[in-house]
């Protein structure tokens, strides 16, 4: 695995947003999969600047997310439908019918199971965006002690998750145990892989997942078996490699 380490969150940033905007030269109808969470939420600002700016257009592009919370609609303010809504799409040329979450209501089995196949119709994936937990998942593949979860399923949050994202809820109690993802399989389907890790609290989970084992104790270590992953680091994340 490629890994470049930038001074500042801020360089990682730009540096994301810079392969997002030649991803777009290169084929205009790109598909981006894409990530919440507050990593990526510089690089999506960075991206509304270049598309306001005429510099990068999304018109022909199409996304799909990487997870959603079971049991919150699209319309629910700490829905990933929403946060990807606030934070990018609203705010760029990009056809909104034509960006994907799954849907975290109704039958999640059925729908985990039509993600990987409308994935799959779309031509697969193009630039896939990650993020990592602190305990090495991406989207919400949790650490397992004994296998990979290849297919889109529905998933348990660790208590670790729960914690960690509790703060984008009133409370901890209110953030749902479970959710829809995109399965690891899925990801590694995408062409080209590019993981944002920023932050000390990351650096354990990216030396693992660069530099350790492949276990399904640290899901992402599995994107050492991918041809063309890029991990840009800021100094902190970077700090046990
Ligand atoms: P974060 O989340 O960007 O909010 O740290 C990353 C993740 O959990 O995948």
């Amino acid at each position: 695995m490629r890994y470049f380490v930038f001074n500042t969150p801020e360089g990682v940033a730009e540096a994301a947003s810079m392969v997002f905007a030649s991803t777009l030269y290169q084929k205009p109808d790109a598909v981006f999969g894409l990530a919440t969470g507050s990593t990526p939420v510089d690089t999506y600002r960075r991206l509304i600047a270049l598309n306001a700016r005429g510099l990068i257009n999304f018109g022909r592009a199409r996304s799909f997310n990487l997870d959603e919370y079971a049991g919150l609609a699209p319309d629910h303010p700490c829905s990933y439908r929403r946060f990807m809504d606030d934070h990018l799409f609203d705010h760029i040329n990009i056809d909104k019918a034509l960006t994907f979450v799954p849907s975290g209501i109704g039958d999640l089995e059925q729908n985990a199971a039509e993600y990987d196949q409308i994935i799959e119709r779309a031509g697969g994936i193009d630039l896939q965006l990650l993020g990592i937990g602190h305990n090495g998942h991406i989207g919400f593949n949790e650490p397992d002690e004994r296998a990979f979860a290849y297919r889109a399923s529905v998933v348990g949050l660790t208590d670790s998750t729960i914690e960690a994202n509790a703060r984008f809820f009133a409370n901890r109690d209110e953030v749902p145990r479970r959710a829809i993802t995109l399965g690891l399989g899925g990801i590694l389907c995408a062409r080209r892989v590019l993981l944002l890790a920023t932050g000390a609290g990351k650096a354990r989970a990216v030396a693992g997942a660069i530099r350790g084992p492949v276990t399904p104790m640290n899901p992402a270590s599995i994107l050492q078996l991918h041809g063309d992953v890029q991990c840009l680091l800021d100094r902190e994340a970077a700090a046990l490699l």
